[in-house]
């Protein structure tokens, strides 16, 4: 069976302190269910994380990095500056990432080889626009952000990988994609991956939907076959209702 997961992206929020304090009341909560637990705080809270973290079973992801190992690229970081201080996992792609950065499909590619060069697991994240669901673009426009962005790797690469559903409309919005809609697409996805892989890989390959996931809505999305966990944004930030939504899978 696929592992499930629930990531906290708690995005540019909490500073050192506050991560800790989360990271405190997380380490104190009582997760019921399998669901693999995985939190994302920005990069001067890392460090200290990973040390707080350490001995628990909750993993620690960064929700970005450069694509080069080092160099004259002022205010970035590096996979081995992120391995460094203990961290083995990077968000990429998110659609803030694409929006407000300017990341696109070869820039996004290239990052995937630099994390999984050096053995770091990658939460990839795509998903439509409004206007592309508007005008039945949806399917098309994840097929290319799939393909742009991870169709290059060879096989191997896939156990790597856990796929994030985030449709733009529904992040940060309280508007979150039924949990009808989120299974047309998460099998969308699972099909997709097995016609350009194998079916092998396609049904290994965690697909976590995320955007306004919410501890009353969590159950439904979750109860759906191919979702597979949340990438969850406003709602990590609360230690009970992350438990909840975790505890919903
Ligand atoms: P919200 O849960 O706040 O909608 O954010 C989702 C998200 O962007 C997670 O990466």
């Amino acid at each position: 069976m696929r592992t499930q997961i629930v990531a906290g992206n708690w995005k540019m929020n909490l500073d050192q302190e506050e991560s800790l304090q989360l990271i405190d009341a997380l380490k104190k909560s009582t997760f019921q269910s399998q669901a693999e637990v995985i939190v994302a705080p920005n990069f001067t809270a890392l460090s200290a994380c990973a040390t707080a973290l350490s001995g628990s079973k909750i993993g620690l992801s960064a929700q970005n990095m450069h694509q080069a190992d080092k160099g004259a690229y002022t205010g970035e970081v590096s996979a081995p500056m992120l391995k460094g201080v203990g961290v083995n996992k990077v968000i990429l792609g998110h659609s803030e990432r694409r929006e407000y950065f300017r990341e696109d499909g070869v820039l996004l590619a290239a990052k995937v080889d630099t994390a999984l060069a050096h053995d770091m697991q990658v939460i990839f994240c795509f998903g439509e626009l409004l206007a592309d669901r508007e005008s039945g673009q949806h399917f098309e426009v994840v097929r290319m952000q799939l393909t742009e962005g991870l169709f290059h790797l060879p096989r191997e690469s896939w156990t790597n990988l856990i796929l994030a559903y985030e449709p733009v409309w529904a992040i940060g919005t309280g508007k979150t994609a039924s949990p009808e809609q989120a299974q047309e697409m998460h099998a969308f996805i699972r099909q997709t991956v097995a016609d350009f892989y194998n079916s092998e890989i396609a049904d290994n390959c965690p697909i976590l939907y995320g955007g306004s996931v919410k501890p009353d809505n969590a159950p439904l999305i979750f109860s759906k076959p191919d979702v597979d966990g949340g990438l969850i944004g406003g709602a990590a930030l609360n230690a009970s209702d992350f438990t909840a939504i975790v505890n919903a899978l």
